[in-house]
């Protein structure tokens, strides 16, 4: 069976004689064979209406037939090693040092062997994906789209496919898959309450692309849903929205995980930086030919500094060892410097080591941020990519602090799980301290390495005060990074005085918020070196939402609109000034946060209230409201969420236009927005 799904991987127009000769049996025995394959439902058996009798079908393998082909392939490469061991203890009384496939953990010792994938040959894939025309479709998410390449590529060895529900319970309370091997972060596929529910137990489902590219096809296995918090807690240490993962977990995951065997189709499609890309195999395959057999990988989300450029140095040094800079560009904690930045800078830094001793490959991972187990996830990724060591410093993988306002993990509690597993993850820890900058010395060192503390001067930038400095304007001293890193840096992130931003206006209708915004809108074009644009509540009413009503649902569409509008706008370093009702709470924090990836989102409380508004009632609305002319009326007969912590809250009685759009003005400046050239 072994030999026949293999060759239909290989060959799936083969005519039957061929087939039965490629394998080395009778015809009789092949189509008993091809009987029992199809029983199964590995392999699909269909006319082919050519005139030559004997080629009168095609056999192609299945997703299901790929999946038992890839685990027949484990059973006869172990087979065989038995084999080769007991010869080899034969013939040279020594054991051969190399353990079965099926422990891959100590396999793994060296890294010259290729590592299994889950693909299907090219032909077998061309006819997958015509077939995945009729199997229900999932279309991936970002972070899945991350763990699905991994999966595929080995990059997540031992992983077969996203988790079933006893390797999910084994993975979350204990680290270990159902076989005992070592694995800490669960792979899942989250999906909606609708959709597990269209699927029966065993189905092949179609894993696609955003773009609705084929990528992969499942069997669904298992399909549960789980208990989150103790998910959190197991896996993150604690149930608090404050870890990025949790707030993925609780707030973007779908409530139902589906489990079961991937086949792979095709890789996902990366556009930038190809050349940058290695799989597993290829960085193998790259190491192989170098003749590294020492590998260190120092994997990092953030721009490299002098501080890492020493400790990359040392630890290759200390490890004897050749280095891979495995920067990770899939996901990454929320905030951080985007990765086509990053990765220029990598590039600038490259030049810096030397070119023979030192590689540099992106990653496309999805990280979770759970420090601990997160180190040990990334050791083994690092193994599977042909690694032999691999850095952990402080506090890896740190989610910073927790809505307590604590560190969620000890700093060098990765370090520890890391040192507990690493014999049976068969690749070696290179511990790191932090890393200060000694002046007297003009070199970096650990901080538990330096005997004279008290006599010299130690100097430290972290990575909040980076931030600070670079939207300040402020120096960034040559000891602690590269110019070109700094460039870099300083184009993409140039200080706040020149970055786009958006004032958000908010108050009941009759408030002011027009009045006021074009005022500061006139004021910052009189100002001038930005673009400004106002989005007033009956202009994008006109121009952007003219379909829609007043109800719950209408008004959230028209706020998130606008706020879209105004993260382009801030994200190309314009003004953007908005002035909607935005009644509700929950919508103006979903803007807020759309807007504060690019550039700072200030909002103003036009706080006139609503006697005084329906006193003015300039456009004559409250009157008709009253009469019930006007149905669902902001502070009438519909509600208004009163702003809890606005940047400002400006009074219009008794107030003056100009002086209302001064306090504005004010403001921005306070918040380092607008500066003297
Ligand atoms: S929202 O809730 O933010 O989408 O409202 P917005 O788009 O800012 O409303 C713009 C103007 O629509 C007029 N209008 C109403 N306002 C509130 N409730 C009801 N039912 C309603 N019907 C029409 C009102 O004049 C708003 O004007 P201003 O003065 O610009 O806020």
């Amino acid at each position: 069976m072994f030999r026949l799904l293999r060759q239909l991987d290989i060959a799936p127009d083969a005519s039957q004689r061929a087939l039965a000769q490629a394998i080395g049996v009778s015809l009789g025995r092949l189509n008993a064979l091809l009987k029992q394959a199809t029983d199964a439902g590995l392999v699909n058996i269909e006319d082919r209406n050519g005139p030559d009798k004997r080629a009168r079908h095609t056999y192609a393998i299945t997703a299901r037939g790929a999946g038992e082909k890839n685990r027949l392939t484990t059973q006869f490469l172990s087979r065989k090693l038995a084999e080769y061991n007991a010869l080899h203890s034969e013939l040279t009384g020594s054991t051969s040092g190399i353990t079965s496939i099926s422990n891959r953990n100590t396999l793994m010792e060296h890294n010259l062997s290729p590592i299994p994938e889950l693909f299907v040959s090219y032909d077998s894939a061309q006819k997958l994906k015509a077939e995945a025309g009729e199997l229900i479709s999932h279309d991936l998410t970002p972070r899945q789209i991350c763990d699905l390449e991994l999966l595929m590529n080995g990059g997540f060895n031992p992983l077969k496919g996203f988790l079933s529900e006893a390797d999910y319970n084994g993975v979350v309370d204990n680290m270990r898959l159902t076989t005992g091997e070592l694995w800490p972060m669960p792979i899942t596929l989250d999906v909606s309450e609708d959709f597990a529910a269209s699927l029966e137990a065993g189905q092949d489902i179609a894993l696609r692309d955003q773009e609705g590219v084929i990528l992969a096809t499942m069997t669904v296995t298992d399909n549960w849903t789980p208990n989150k918090a103790h998910e959190a807690e197991k896996v993150f240490g604690a149930d608090d929205d404050a870890h990025p993962a949790v707030n993925y977990l609780h707030n973007q995951a779908g409530k139902v995980y589906l489990g079961g065997p991937i086949t792979g189709i095709q890789q996902p499609v990366h556009y930038d930086f190809r050349g940058r890309r290695d799989t597993p195999n290829e960085l193998r395959a790259y190491f192989r030919k170098m003749g590294w057999r020492k590998v260190v990988a120092f994997q990092t989300r953030n721009p490299l500094h002098r501080a890492h450029q020493e400790l990359t140095f040392r630890a290759a040094r200390e490890a004897q060892a050749n280095l891979l800079i495995h920067p990770v560009v899939g996901l990454t904690k929320p905030g951080d410097v985007d990765h086509f930045t990053r990765v220029r800078c990598y590039e600038a830094v490259l030049d810096k080591y030397p070119q023979s001793t030192t590689s540099m490959s992106l990653l496309n991972l999805a990280m979770r941020m759970a420090g601990p187990r997160e180190a040990v996830w990334h050791g083994l990724i690092r193994k599977n990519h042909g690694c032999t060591h691999f850095i952990v410093g402080r506090d890896h993988a740190g989610p910073g602090k927790n809505s307590a306002g604590e560190d969620f993990y000890g700093a060098y509690d990765a370090q520890d799980l890391f040192r507990e597993h690493q014999e049976e993850m068969g690749i070696e820890m290179v511990d790191f301290k932090h890393m200060v900058w000694v002046a007297e010395r003009a070199q970096y060192e650990a901080i538990d390495e330096i005997e004279d503390k008290d006599n010299v001067t130690i100097l430290n930038i972290s990575g909040t005060e980076l931030r600070r400095r670079l939207s300040e304007g402020l120096e960034i001293p040559e000891w602690f990074s590269f110019p070109e890193v700094v460039k870099e840096l300083r184009r993409t992130k140039p200080p706040r005085s020149k970055q786009g931003f958006s004032v958000f206006f908010t108050g009941f209708s009759g408030s002011g918020k027009s009045t006021i915004a074009n005022a500061l809108m006139v004021k910052l074009m009189e100002m001038g070196g930005r673009p400004v644009t106002l989005l007033d509540g009956d202009i994008v009413r006109k121009n952007l939402s003219s379909e829609l009503g007043f109800s719950k649902e209408h008004r959230d569409l028209n706020i998130r609109r606008i706020g879209y509008v105004a993260s382009e706008i801030t994200k190309n370093g314009g003004i953007a000034i908005c002035a909607p009702i935005a009644p509700y709470a929950t919508t103006r924090r979903a803007v807020r946060e759309d807007i504060e990836a690019f550039g700072a989102f200030i909002e103003v409380h036009v706080a006139t209230s609503i006697e005084e508004c329906e006193r003015r009632d300039r456009k004559g609305l409250y009157k008709l409201a009253r009469e019930g002319k006007i149905k669902e009326f902001t502070g009438i007969s519909d509600p208004y969420d009163v702003p809890a912590n606005p940047e400002l809250s400006v009074e219009t009685e008794n107030v003056e236009v100009d002086n209302c759009a001064h306090q504005v003005i004010l403001k921005l400046e306070s918040m380092g927005l607008i500066a003297a050239e």
